[in-house]
């Protein structure tokens, strides 16, 4: 595993291996990975032939009163788990060097931000869009690769790249969970042992949808009613921030489960801010 500071070297690297006809992955991350994010590191090597790792925690897209500082970070852990999950290339860039001082240029993609997570955190996909195209100009991946937790994300940076003509192939990989059902988050590590106990209710809840969607209850207000019970009365510790059934790719309201609907939830639970979602499948033909 080659490991990198200097983003002139970084873009180099990359440059000379796509031209020389190599396919390359690039797996953007703000570090102190888990399983997920090493999930996606081994499907990038499986799919391309070679896989490039970003670490930086990037603070455009942390709001004001957000945990930017508090972060989790352990780059020597990062830097052992990448090289074993088969990265190649680990670009771990200096603030200054990413963003120069006068930087000016945002990319916003309104209509999806506008619902879910961009509710409580408006700027939040403005700076994650903003940095995600600034890393495939830098690496100019074939593909890049993203989980699905983070589903909003992933539906915002492939319209990024269709509306911007970006020749980068944008692939979302599952989430990955705790044995409890948990999705893993670097976030998991502001629990605290019983808020950890208590905090794989959030998937629970989800999965109660699932089963409501079964029966034949199939309205998103009957459906988020359902849930909201169960959480009230299996999590109550916990501050639900929004939980909504929306259009998959468009991540629009949507009145009923009608072929796929997601089922997506943020839920503030001490100090941490834990989102899942699960996508329901309704009508069966
Ligand atoms: O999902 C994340 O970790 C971040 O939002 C990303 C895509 C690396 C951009 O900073």
């Amino acid at each position: 595993l080659q490991m990198i500071k200097d983003k002139g070297s970084f873009q180099q690297i990359c440059r000379v291996w796509r031209f020389s006809g190599l396919k390359t992955a690039l797996v953007p991350t703000m570090g102190y990975f888990h399983q997920g994010h090493l999930s996606l590191m081994s499907y990038a090597k499986s799919a391309a032939d070679k896989c490039i790792v970003s670490l930086f925690v990037n603070p455009t897209q942390f709001g004001p009163n957000e945990d930017l500082e508090a972060y989790p970070r352990d780059h020597e852990r990062d830097a052992e788990a990448a090289e074993r999950a088969g990265a190649d290339l680990l670009f771990i860039p200096e603030h200054g060097d990413v963003y120069a001082p006068d930087h000016a240029t945002w990319i916003e993609v309104p209509p999806l931000s506008a619902h879910l997570c961009g509710k409580s955190r408006p700027t939040h996909f403005r700076g994650v869009a903003t940095i995600v195209a600034k890393l495939f100009n830098l690496a100019t991946p074939s593909l890049a690769v993203f989980g699905q937790k983070d589903w909003q994300q992933l539906a915002i940076i492939k319209k990024m790249v269709r509306d911007l003509d970006m020749a980068v192939q944008v692939v979302g990989r599952p989430i990955i969970r705790e044995e409890d059902g948990l999705a893993m988050s670097s976030r998991n590590a502001y629990l605290t042992p019983e808020e950890r106990k208590a905090a794989p209710m959030l998937h629970q809840g989800l999965l109660e949808a699932q089963r409501l969607v079964e029966r034949g209850v199939v309205q998103a207000r009957e459906i988020i009613r359902g849930v909201s019970e169960f959480y009230a009365e299996n999590l109550p510790q916990g501050e639900l921030d929004y939980l909504e059934l929306v259009d998959p790719d468009r991540i629009e309201p949507v009145q009923k489960v009608e072929n796929q609907a997601l089922l997506a939830t943020a839920m503030r639970l001490g100090r941490a801010r834990l989102i899942d979602n699960l996508l329901l499948s309704g009508t069966r033909a």
